[in-house]
């Protein structure tokens, strides 16, 4: 196993999937609304995603059942849409999309709140946002991965918030899952992690809890939840790595 480097062809081919997740990403966002299911949010983006002749990536990956990951307040990811699920005021909404065309995948997320929030949740959503270009202030080649795991650790703690250590981003190419696993904290013990390549294609995706680190998964196997109930935000791209720098692929 090793970390795959992508030719331009391909790196054209992830950025073609990378569009579509953004572009998905703003439809959906203009029609998010209180009163709406977390069902037919899932359907308008399962319908947008496939007119762009792309199939939704997390459709039966590992047998999930949705197109679109919905997870709302103490949920960090994988919430699965239901037709009793109703958006509501205030709610803090992380939407995980992913696109798959010409062979090749397209992975990222943002997190939304519904109207008004508590001004320590609207610095929730920001911080992790920003500690997302931390991050990137440490990628291009000959830096190390555990160089952009630590910017994000070290940003998020200062502003009095935790990283999720249980989940990691990842390499993104004709798996939706590749190496290397990226943490959003500096992995004890395991030195700086690879050497940063030219051509690398990954997924960086910092998950933040209000409170504590810890989370555990619900009864549904998928949905992860902060074990002590705090608020949660997750905001991901998926990148590839040039010779000076970064190409964000889902923007
Ligand atoms: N973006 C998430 C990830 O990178 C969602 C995949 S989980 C799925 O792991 F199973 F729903 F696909
Ligand atoms: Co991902």
């Amino acid at each position: 196993m090793a970390i795959h480097i992508k030719t331009p062809q391909e790196i054209a081919y992830l950025r073609e999937a990378g569009k579509i997740v953004a572009e998905t990403h703003l439809y959906l966002e203009s029609q998010l609304a209180v009163g709406m299911s977390t069902y037919d949010l899932d359907k308008l983006g399962e319908e947008f995603i496939r007119k762009f002749g792309a199939i939704p990536s997390f459709l039966n990956y590992e047998g999930y059942p949705a197109s679109i990951c919905i997870s709302i307040n103490d949920e960090v990811v994988h919430g699965i849409p239901s037709k009793k699920r109703f958006f509501k005021e205030g709610d803090v909404v992380s939407l995980d999309i992913g696109a798959y065309k010409n062979g090749y995948h397209g992975d990222a997320a943002r997190t939304h709140i519904i109207g008004n929030a508590p001004a320590e949740v609207k610095r929730l959503v920001e911080v992790t946002k920003e500690s997302f270009f931390k991050g990137m202030e440490m990628v291009k080649p000959g830096n190390h991965l555990y160089q952009i795991s630590g910017a994000i650790q070290d940003y998020v703690e200062a502003n009095g918030f935790s990283v999720v250590r249980d989940l990691v981003g990842h390499g993104v190419g004709r798996e939706l899952h590749e190496e290397p696993q990226i943490p959003n904290y500096r992995p004890r013990g395991e030195g700086r992690g690879p050497r940063l390549r030219a051509g690398m294609v990954i997924a960086v995706e910092p998950m933040v809890n209000m409170g504590r680190y810890e989370v555990r998964i619900l009864a549904d196997d998928w949905t992860i939840v902060t074990l002590d109930h705090s608020i949660s935000a997750h905001y991901e791209h998926t990148l590839a790595i040039t010779e000076d720098g970064y190409e964000l692929l889902t923007m």
